[in-house]
């Protein structure tokens, strides 16, 4: 039997291996509901997932739907689902919601729902009950760990072999949203206590919450609270079947305070806590529907933290980020929400944008229009996924280069090669239609592929030498398992101004000097 997909550091760079080979999750994530119904998902679901290109499915597996009642267990909608991606070829990623989701508990079945004596739930500062159980509330967080380590069992018994399932999203968002603590009477008596001691040696703090970090310790507290709770919950499950796990975070979308974005969660200034308190989870993931992609993707990397996108913006202009999560920060996974829409012909869609979800969860209501971002995207994927042996290789060399229009001012950029310094000029911004990114592979002193979209490119020397450049020879084309199938060879009128257009493509370069 194959050993268990796992993340791993080596040469410096984080990958995601399954069946001991690197694996680069080219995904989508479904809408929240779909998974809830296998007739659904046979008939409105898996028919506009083919033709994306995708090799991975983020899907939820519901608390509510597993265990409807107390003890006793149902895996019918999880074998239905693993049954359709292996007939589509689709490895999966699944989503545990849980306690939590986008800091609220809507997910626990009745008989949690239903028990507040037992299953406690968060305050706000008036003392009302919120519609979430507190993450200091044992019994929950039992409750929780016991469904969650059912999931894993059956999960081993009827996927071991296969490995359909690479990966588990440990809940949803976590945090507390709308208030900036639990003020229920239990969370106020341990809001007095002294930190803990692992919170007190990583910040060389001491004393209790307040005087260890004074006006921001209601959000430490509930930091410290949630990622507790969460690695009682994935430790448990992993224990039994070892697959790699990870949380992600509703990010600080602009500068706000905790309760406005749910207050405990894994926030990129967090992400030294969460990495200290949960050992079991091995990545720290944003959820990106912000227009600042590389600014958040360089925050969720840092304190050595792979990237991983479970969540990105929907609209075609942000497709290209695909190239710059690869190229620069070798995402393990990229996967914009709601993906099943991409395809579906709009008179059948039912996930369509409401204004007042997307001012609920503060996202932008252009990161939800996803009119003409199929095409872009699954053209994105085929091209990465072709090229990818090679971009391995070349990032294995420091010969990968990445580039991305990061904001409204920026006309371009300048890579700097070994013999020739290439100059990227980047398209204006155009809705619809992807922004300037792309990859150049340097494969050696003379030779380069280029891919990506919306650039004019043009070689130089290097600064200290008075030469020319010019081309040897200049194909478009595209890799068909691994090996450079060339369509025109790109001269004359084509050549003057050289372009990678709307739809991404690679050319293939080669050079001289004279
Ligand atoms: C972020 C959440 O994680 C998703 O489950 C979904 O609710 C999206 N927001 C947008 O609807």
């Amino acid at each position: 039997m194959n050993s268990l997909p796992y993340i791993k550091k080596s040469n410096g760079v984080w990958n995601l291996y399954v069946n001991e080979k690197p694996f680069t999750a080219l995904a989508g994530e479904l809408h929240n509901s779909s998974a809830s119904n296998l007739d659904y998902m046979e008939t409105k679901v898996c028919p506009y997932l083919k033709e994306m290109n995708m090799n991975s499915v983020l899907v939820p597996i519901y608390w509510e739907k597993i265990e409807p009642i107390e003890d006793k267990f149902d895996f019918t909608l999880l074998d239905g689902i693993l049954k359709q991606a292996r007939k589509e070829g689709f490895k999966l990623i699944l989503l545990w919601f849980g306690l939590w989701k986008n800091g609220i508990s809507s997910y626990v079945p009745e008989w949690v729902k239903t028990n507040n004596s037992k299953y406690m739930r968060a305050c706000n500062y008036e003392g009302k009950n919120m519609d979430v159980i507190s993450p200091l509330c044992e019994k929950a967080i039992d409750a929780d760990k016991k469904a969650f380590t059912k999931l894993m069992t059956h999960l081993k018994e009827v996927d071991e072999k296969e490995q359909t399932v690479i990966m588990i999203q440990v809940e949803n968002e976590i945090g507390l949203h709308g208030s900036d603590r639990d003020y229920s009477v239990y969370a106020n008596e341990q809001y007095k206590k002294e930190i803990p001691e692992c919170i007190a040696k990583l910040y060389s703090a001491n004393g209790t919450w307040e005087e260890a970090f004074k006006e921001d310790a209601p959000e430490y507290f509930m930091e410290y609270y949630y990622a507790a709770a969460i690695e009682k919950i994935a430790s448990a499950g992993k224990k039994i079947y070892g697959l790699p796990m990870y949380v992600n975070a509703w990010i600080e979308k602009f500068p706000w305070r905790p309760g406005g974005y749910p207050s405990g969660g894994p926030i990129a200034r967090f992400i030294k806590l969460w990495h200290k308190v949960t050992p079991t989870i091995s990545v720290i993931a944003p959820d990106i529907y912000s227009s600042d992609f590389s600014g958040v993707c360089d925050e969720f990397t840092i304190e050595d933290n792979p990237l991983l996108i479970p969540e990105i913006r929907r609209d075609a202009l942000n497709s290209s980020n695909v190239f710059y999560a690869i190229g620069k920060y070798n995402a393990l996974c990229y996967s914009p929400f709601g993906i099943e829409d991409f395809k579906t012909p709009p008179e059948l869609l039912t996930g369509l944008c409401n204004p007042n979800l997307m001012k609920t969860l503060n996202i932008d209501v252009n990161a939800w229009d996803c009119d003409n971002t199929a095409v872009y995207l699954s053209k994105s994927y085929e091209i990465i996924n072709s090229a990818m042996d090679l971009i391995r290789k070349c990032r294995k060399d420091g010969k990968l280069h990445s580039f991305i229009r990061k904001d409204e001012h920026e006309r371009g950029t300048v890579i700097q090669m070994k013999e020739y310094d290439v100059r990227i000029n980047f398209k204006s911004n155009q809705a619809g239609i992807p922004k300037s990114a792309g990859m150049i592979l340097e494969i050696s002193d003379n030779e380069f592929y280029i891919m990506g979209t919306s650039i004019n490119y043009s070689f130089m020397p290097k600064k200290n030498e008075n030469i020319t450049v010019g081309f040897l020879n200049l194909e478009e084309g595209e890799f068909i398992n691994g090996e450079w199938a060339a369509s025109r060879v790109l001269n004359g009128d084509e050549r003057y101004f050289t372009n990678l257009y709307d739809m991404p493509s690679i050319n293939k370069i080669k050079l001289y000097k004279y």
